[in-house]
């Protein structure tokens, strides 16, 4: 008889374990069944995120300001260093080891809440009174049975026509996070959050790095004033080269280099070789596998699994989770939407506020926003006053050397909430937290205004730019 469990999660991404660990917590007897192998062939917990997304990434973000920092920034300081270079092995090993660290914890954490762990693919046999699963590794076929399942399958890079990633010229988000040499000079098509983080890595270890993305406008989805100064910095003192309202024509791959061709935003064709091609346009939901069919899952006409605002599917007791669904592709909305159903699959009233979901990218100077942009706000009609704060009139921000950008919060002109908050500067990441909790508690900018922030630090930036909001702001 196939092995019983109240719930089975397939994937195991922090949308999968965070909501497989609190299923388990719940008193559920619970698997999670998970398919991703690492370089090496060995099976690896946490998805796309700990894999070759958000830790990576994270990680060569560090090492590659460090080395920066080293060359450009610490002269400043009266710090002279000499033969600085780069080894990117063991930048590379170091990202590694913390990947291993925290796919082995993952396993931990299973161990630890008592979640059953099947490596394999898992697809749906048949829908009844329980939902019957296979989970097959390679020759090796099983079978379970599981009253409720939560489907977090993740996404996988979307591939660009004619210039598809092959891991040696043109490379998508894993091979990105794996060139074992710099290249001299890197192409990223699309100037989303990857092109922009994967191109400042390469860029600060010495890459010459052309971003050439399809829209005419940069970061349309941040606050146009803060994509505007984002714009400007990368273009000018970070000197990564974007060129907007591209169209890709012919790529071609040599032995030493990869030819792209290119019509510029004047209708000029372009024709420019790189050593390695980054493409990086968005990613799409992963359904490949499942079997979706066999129990009548609804999958709409962009591949994501339909599902309410509870991240119920169109079947009793499916739930999906993540960047199958709709919404936006975090790791914080996956895990928060994997403790949700896990919550209300045990009878609870629980739900992700999709309206104060943090953006986060790892730039330098960091971009950061939540809520509203002022753009929105004027397409929907609503009245609202701004308040701001640029980082060079902050002691703690000039301290640090990182003067660049400014905190920008919106409020309404009528009630003084809090209708979004936008950061680009040091920081950003960090700073968007008081932002967040603010809105979640309905604050108004008078709130923040009223709050003791500590002196010197970046978040009085948030307190000037509350200030800001009425006018008063006290030292700009
Ligand atoms: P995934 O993490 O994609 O996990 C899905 C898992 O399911 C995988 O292990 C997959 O192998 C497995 N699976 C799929 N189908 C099956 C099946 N049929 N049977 C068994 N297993 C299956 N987000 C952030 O919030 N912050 C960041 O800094 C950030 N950085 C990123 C950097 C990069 C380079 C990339 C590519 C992404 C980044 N993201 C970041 C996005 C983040 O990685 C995703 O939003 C997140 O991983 C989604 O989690 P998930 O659990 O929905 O899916
Ligand atoms: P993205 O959606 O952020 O950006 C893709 C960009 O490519 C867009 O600007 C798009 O207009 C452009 N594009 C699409 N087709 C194109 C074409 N044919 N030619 C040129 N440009 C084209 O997607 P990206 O960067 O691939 O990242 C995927 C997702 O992963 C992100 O949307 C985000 O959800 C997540 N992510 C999050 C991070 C974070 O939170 N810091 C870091 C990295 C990824």
């Amino acid at each position: 008889m196939a092995q019983q469990f109240d719930v089975a999660v397939i994937g195991a991404g922090p949308g999968g374990y965070t909501a497989a660990i609190r299923s388990a917590q719940l008193g559920f007897k619970t698997v999670c069944i998970d398919d991703w192998k690492n370089a090496k062939g060995k099976p690896s917990l946490g998805g796309t995120c700990l894999n070759v997304g958000c830790i990576p990434s994270k990680a060569l973000l560090e090492s590659s300001e460090n080395y920066e920092r080293v060359i450009d920034k610490f002269p400043e300081h009266g710090i002279r260093a000499k033969d600085v270079s780069m080894d990117v092995a063991t930048m590379l090993a170091r990202k590694d080891k913390i990947v291993d660290t925290f796919t082995d914890g993952i396993a931990l954490l299973f161990k630890k809440n008592k979640v059953a762990s099947m490596h394999g693919r898992g697809s749906f046999v048949s829908a009844g009174e329980h939902y019957r699963i296979q989970v097959q590794d390679g020759e090796r076929v099983d079978e379970i049975e599981a009253a409720h399942v939560i489907i977090a399958t993740g996404s996988v890079a979307r591939q660009l026509p004619g210039a598809e990633a092959d891991g040696e010229r043109i490379l998508d988000n894993v091979g990105a996070l794996a060139l074992s040499e710099i290249p001299k000079r890197l192409g990223v098509v699309g100037a989303g959050v990857i092109g922009l983080e994967m191109g400042s890595v390469w860029r600060r270890l010495g890459s010459e790095v052309t971003i050439l993305e399809a829209l005419p406008a940069f970061l349309p989805a941040a606050d146009e004033q803060i994509a505007k100064e984002a714009f400007r910095v990368f273009n000018g003192p970070l000197d990564l080269k974007i060129y907007t309202g591209v169209k890709i024509g012919e790529v071609s791959r040599g032995k030493k280099s990869v030819a792209v061709s290119y019509t510029d935003r004047d209708g000029n064709t372009r024709n420019v070789d790189f050593d390695k091609l980054i493409v990086a346009i968005g990613r799409m939901p992963n359904t490949t596998g499942l079997n979706a069919q066999a129990v009548g899952l609804r999958i709409d006409e962009r591949g994501f699994i339909e599902v309410d605002e509870h991240n119920h599917t169109n079947l009793p007791n499916v739930y999906a989770i993540g960047d199958v669904v709709r919404g936006p592709m975090l790791a914080h909305k996956s895990s928060e939407e994997g403790v949700a159903v896990a919550e209300t699959i045990a009878g609870e009233v629980s739900h992700v506020n999709m309206d104060t979901i943090p953006w986060v990218i790892y730039t330098s100077p960091e971009i950061a926003w939540v809520g509203k942009t002022e753009q929105q706000l004027k397409a929907e009609g609503i009245a609202y006053r701004a308040g701001q704060f640029p980082f060079i009139a902050s002691g703690r921000a000039r301290a640090l050397g990182e003067t660049a950008g400014f905190m920008k919060m919106l409020a309404h002109a009528e009630t003084d909430r809090i209708l979004g908050v936008h950061v680009i500067g040091p920081y950003a990441s960090e700073l968007i937290a008081e932002a967040v909790v603010a809105m979640e508690f309905g604050a108004s900018a008078e709130d923040i205004a009223r709050i003791v922030h500590a002196h010197p630090t970046l978040s009085e930036a948030m307190h000037e730019a509350a200030l800001g909001v009425h006018k008063r702001t006290l030292n700009i």
